[in-house]
């Protein structure tokens, strides 16, 4: 399968000139800013904010390159992992004739993503073991399938997507191939980032509004090759990084104890969790996790969510989602979180 680039792009991102930043223009140790029309008395809030913030975050970019053996080029970084996805559809895909493939039961912004974009969705759905049928997937591919998405661990089954199936439809697709890994840094398996090397059509995705804990700061990571990565620094909006959220984010990097203290904590539950909701009559199964979530299928799972609600603790129900009937998304939550649920369910099926 010969991978060519250039010939994916959309011939008006290719014609792109993009827009030059005040701040992207020079380059050099500056003293006097008056290039940005900023208030240089400076803000109310303080913190430096009359200032723009690095288009290209260069500094938060040298710490995720070298936590994840990367280089910077290869690293995008976005409001969210959400911006990533929107940028691959304006990137890839032409609006009105262009196609994507997605596998439900899976994450939602993929097809929100590609309407909005005006993007036709070809829908190859996970086997009855939440895995991907790579021959539905390779044979639903047309001459107009620009992206394919796979979510690994995979929202809201919870489970890892095989290595080999990945590399399978990445090798046999001349288009892109999205590996959105948001959960990974809860998973069993490594990252698929380490396949970069080998699959130039490979988009890989991460988040730091998961293990992280910065979901309110709104910042997502893309990997891929400095090429693909170039052009999604050609198309995002210039500043579309906060200058607070840059900043927490690299303040987060001298604390990376903490994140690993949480994820351990968070895995030590999940088991806990799903020991204990396995004694309930209502629970059926509870599907193995590779992340903080578990999904669980239970005998009356809209009559669960709507008692829990009034017990003012708030699941996810996937019970209208195909694959998925029957079954609440659970977060793992504190262990007093957790225990409150688990109090609720208690009252449930006492009543
Ligand atoms: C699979 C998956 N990808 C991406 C996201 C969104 O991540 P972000 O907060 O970085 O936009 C979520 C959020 O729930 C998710 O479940």
């Amino acid at each position: 399968m010969i991978f060519d680039l250039q010939s994916l792009v959309r011939q008006n991102i290719r014609n792109l000139k993009p827009y030059s930043s005040a701040r992207s223009e020079f380059a050099g140790a500056a003293e006097v800013f008056l290039d940005a029309n900023e208030n240089a008395f400076g803000s109310p809030a303080g913190g430096g904010f009359n200032r723009y913030p690095d288009p290209l975050q260069i500094e938060l970019k040298k710490l995720v390159a070298s936590a994840k053996g990367v280089d910077p080029t290869q690293i995008f970084v976005g409001n969210g992992s959400d911006e990533a996805i929107d940028l691959l559809f304006r990137i890839f895909c032409e609006p009105g004739r262009d196609e994507a493939i997605i596998c439900p039961p899976t994450y939602g912004m993929y097809r929100v993503s590609a309407d909005i974009n005006d993007v036709a969705v070809c829908e190859i759905n996970l086997t009855n073991e939440f895995l991907l049928d790579v021959p539905a997937a390779l044979a639903g591919i047309t001459p107009r399938t620009k992206l394919v998405f796979i979510c690994s661990p995979n929202n809201p089954t919870g489970n890892l997507m095989r290595r080999g199936s990945v590399i399978e439809i990445a090798g046999n697709f001349d288009g892109i191939v999205v590996v959105d890994e948001a959960y990974i840094d809860f998973a069993s398996e490594s990252s698929m980032i380490a396949e970069l090397a080998s699959l130039p059509n490979l988009v890989v995705l991460q988040t730091f509004s998961k293990a992280w804990g910065m979901a309110g700061l709104r910042v997502g990571l893309a990997f891929a090759s400095a090429e693909i990565i170039g052009l999604m620094n050609r198309v995002k909006p210039p500043y579309n990084v906060s200058g607070i959220a840059q900043r927490a984010v690299i303040d987060a990097f001298h604390d990376r104890e903490s994140v690993e203290k949480w994820i351990d904590t968070a895995l030590q539950q999940r088991t806990i969790l799903a020991e204990t909701l396995y004694q309930f009559e209502s629970v059926e199964t509870i599907y193995p996790s590779d992340a903080n979530f578990i999904l669980v299928k239970m005998a009356d799972a809209n009559d669960v969510y709507r008692f829990l609600l009034e017990e003012k603790v708030v699941v996810r129900n996937r019970n209208n989602v195909e694959l998925c009937e029957g079954c609440l998304r659970i977060t793992v939550g504190t262990p007093e979180e957790n225990q409150r649920l688990i109090e609720a369910l208690a009252r449930f099926e006492g009543r």
